[in-house]
């Protein structure tokens, strides 16, 4: 097995046999989602494809494996620990866990180099891949109501949206669907 497929298979485990998390098939899917804005991003902007791939990949893994709380840092070290053991050059671990620490907007540091900023910015692209599985697994997972879970999903939706317009080739790419899920969930849901 290739070294990519290891780490594949690490992260999957993670995620589906994660205590944390009732929607563990939601966190894999989160993460190709993840992946597949960043390398589409990469290519756009002439970025370190394989950087961008394996810091998608290995993001959250803290997040799965421990808690939300500073999860860019438990996901680091785990990542550092993951990529060591592979054998993974030096220098292209120092990247990756880089672009793994710097991946929440909310956190310090702030992201810097290209792989870094499309890192992050793939993470906030993938929610609109998931509107409403969110939507749903917050309900669910919470115990709101449909309105508190459409309000919840409309904060994130903005949210979201602050973080992919800092690259505008992500503006571009997701506008239209980001219009489009601004309308759906403008509407607000009498239930009781
Ligand atoms: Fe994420």
């Amino acid at each position: 097995m290739d070294k990519l497929k290891k780490v594949e298979e690490i992260v999957k485990a993670s995620c589906l046999t994660s205590k944390r998390f009732k929607a563990h098939k939601f966190q894999w899917a989160h993460v190709q989602s993840v992946r597949k804005f960043a390398i589409e991003l990469a290519k756009k902007l002439n970025a370190d494809i394989e950087i961008v791939d394996m810091a998608a990949l290995l993001h959250d893994i803290g997040r799965v494996r421990y808690s939300h709380e500073d999860h860019e840092k438990t996901s680091a070290e785990d990542s550092e620990k993951i990529l060591k053991e592979l054998d993974y050059p030096n220098e292209f671990i120092k990247k990756v866990i880089r672009a793994v620490l710097t991946h929440r907007g909310s956190a310090l540091p702030e992201p810097e180099t290209t792989e870094e900023k499309i890192v992050a910015c793939a993470d906030a692209m993938s929610h609109f891949d998931n509107l409403l599985t969110l939507f749903y697994v917050y309900m669910r997972d919470f115990e709101k109501t449909p309105e508190e879970a459409r309000e919840w999903t409309v904060g994130k939706i903005e949210k979201a949206w602050r973080k992919v317009c800092k690259i505008p080739e992500a503006k571009e790419l997701l506008e239209e669907k980001y219009k489009a899920a601004k309308l759906i969930f403008a509407d607000k849901i009498q239930w009781d």
